[in-house]
């Protein structure tokens, strides 16, 4: 699967790739990662990629002409490629989403909008508009990121475990979260781990975790 990511900020990136399971999916094949720098198509001398808004207001916006050169060259490198805006105006983003990301093996270009936001006619270029939460962040690189980490780990071949993906938080979206898990030693600090996890009983184990 390529993974390109359109930003002002390239180097926000590496070490995001360069490390853990991130890195290994590209290691082993799974994934190729690129950034394309969004200012290498701004507009003049001065590769210009924003402007005030019309209609007043705060802060600048990105321009189309730079934003959409970047997709159309993104496109090039993999046509078939789905392209995401990460936005708060953008759908919720759960867990089914990056189920149907991984599974759909298409390539993803994503957009990362920064300033004050975009100017409205680049969506007809994008595909989905995702917000990962009811909050604000500077721009769509951590969005990007978190799109990225959360598709990529569910990749065929990428987590160690048969089963890591599969139980665990929000399967469901909002339907699920995973049981507590504990580790040696068997008492921290005044703290034990239950009875039920030590005594080795699958049935009894797995009644408590559902339980949980
Ligand atoms: N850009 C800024 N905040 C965002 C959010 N919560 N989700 C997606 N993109 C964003």
């Amino acid at each position: 699967m390529k993974i390109q990511v359109i930003t002002l900020f390239p180097e926000m990136f590496t070490g995001v790739w360069g490390a853990s399971m991130l890195w290994k999916a590209q290691d082993r094949g799974i994934v190729q990662y690129s950034t394309i720098d969004l200012r290498t198509f701004g507009l003049g001398s001065r590769r210009t990629v924003d402007d005030t808004p019309y209609g007043g207001g705060d802060g600048m916006l990105l321009k189309p002409e730079p934003v959409v050169a970047a997709i159309e060259a993104a496109k090039k490198n993999d046509p078939d490629a789905l392209v995401l805006l990460p936005t708060p105006r953008g759908k919720l983003y759960k867990q089914s989403d990056a189920k149907r990301l991984a599974a759909g093996g298409k390539g993803l270009i994503i957009v990362c909008p920064r300033y004050e936001g975009y100017d409205e006619r680049i969506t007809a270029w994008v595909d989905e508009q995702v917000c990962i939460g009811n909050y604000v962040l500077t721009g769509g690189e951590l969005p990007a990121m978190t799109i990225i980490d959360s598709v990529v780990r569910l990749l065929p071949g990428v987590l160690g475990g048969e089963h890591s993906a599969e139980i665990e938080s929000f399967q469901d979206d909002d339907e699920t979260v995973e049981y507590p898990q504990y580790t040696r030693p068997v008492e921290f600090r005044g703290m034990k781990v239950p009875e039920v996890l030590q005594n080795g009983h699958h049935g009894e184990i797995a009644k408590w975790r559902k339980d949980q």
